[in-house]
């Protein structure tokens, strides 16, 4: 796995799970280890068992964790706007603009576009410092959205800036009897900001399509809609050039089973174990047990054996 892993999934197949023992495992090797929660119902909390916030706390020897707050992201990327603007419009209309603002920080989007920012600020913040970013991602939906934001983002901030060049020329030209300035456009500061961010959005693009610094693993369960779900997303995020490059078939039965519902049940198992392998040719696969309890830091560690052993890796 490279230094940044992403674990995806549907809902409930065990995303938060393997991401911790992960995690833990890899602390457990001496590797300075940071555990990222972007999941809005946060639960690395619950697993360790001990209060995770919006700043990195040490939870484990070797191993950090931090759970981002969408809604502080939020407010502060709203204020960061907001700081932007002062430079830019006359201080007449920084009222109302201000007033619009709030109105757009209870829009669709714009939550996603803070934790994404986060997400890019702590990669690049944090990579020096850290031997491995671990981010528990929240169910597939919003996880794909996030991914394919700087994409997104950037052909939108692209037909942004070339609008505002379009009407900065057509009110030189209706100054100057016709005439074009191009340094005053290219000098244009709302212009600067857009590119800014357009640039930084190409940064984000850059780090997050790196199939050599980031592995993106999908988590799944043999069962028929977690394999649907999951062949879906890889060819969206494939689309997007994010390479994924392991999957994690959690919760698998016991073999020793006598029950005639459970010995059903194991051979549909096998039959979904069997389509898995098939479909997702090529990639890494980690089989994972289901154990008896429920997970918590403390039993987790039982699972990081299938993260260290390559020989269960097919
Ligand atoms: N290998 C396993 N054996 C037994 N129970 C498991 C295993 N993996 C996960 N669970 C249990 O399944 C439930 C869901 O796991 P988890 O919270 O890790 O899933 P998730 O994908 O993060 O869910 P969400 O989409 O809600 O974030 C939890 O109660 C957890 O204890
Ligand atoms: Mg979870």
């Amino acid at each position: 796995m490279n230094k940044i892993v992403f674990f995806g999934g549907k809902g409930g197949v065990g995303k938060t799970t393997c991401s911790s023992s992960f995690a833990l495992s890899c602390a457990n090797k001496g590797m300075k280890t940071l555990l990222v929660s972007t999941d809005p119902a946060h639960s690395i909390s619950d697993i360790f068992e001990t209060k995770i916030g919006y700043k990195i706390v040490n939870i484990r020897e070797n191993l950090d964790a931090l759970e981002i707050s969408s809604e502080i992201e939020c407010k502060n990327y709203m204020n960061r706007v907001k700081a932007n603007l002062k430079n830019v419009v006359s201080p007449v209309i920084v009222k109302e603009i201000k007033k619009q603002i709030d109105a757009a920080a209870i829009s669709p989007g714009t939550e996603e576009a803070a934790l994404f920012d986060k997400m890019i600020e702590i990669i690049i913040d944090k990579s020096e410092e850290y031997d491995k970013i671990i981010f528990d991602t929240a169910p597939t939906g919003h996880t794909v959205r996030l991914m394919s934001l700087p994409e997104l983002l950037g052909a939108w901030l692209n037909s942004l800036i070339l609008k505002r060049k379009k009407a900065l020329e057509l009110m030189q030209m209706a100054q100057n009897a016709g005439k074009k300035n191009k340094d005053e456009i290219e000098n244009d500061a709302v212009i600067k900001i857009l590119k800014k961010r357009y640039d930084n959005m190409q940064k984000a693009r850059a780090i997050i399509t790196d199939n050599d610094k980031l592995s993106f693993v999908f988590v799944l369960n043999a069962e028929k809609l977690p394999i649907e779900e999951t062949k879906k997303a890889v060819n969206i995020l494939d689309k997007y050039k994010i390479k994924v490059d392991s999957l994690i078939v959690n919760r698998i039965l016991p073999d020793d089973i006598k029950d005639e519902f459970w010995i059903n049940k194991k051979e549909l198992e096998k039959k979904y174990i069997d389509e898995i392998y098939e479909t997702f040719k090529g990639k890494k696969i980690i089989k994972i047990p289901m154990l008896k309890q429920d997970m918590r830091a403390n039993n987790i560690k039982e699972l990081m054996v299938y993260f260290e052993d390559e020989s269960r890796l097919s």
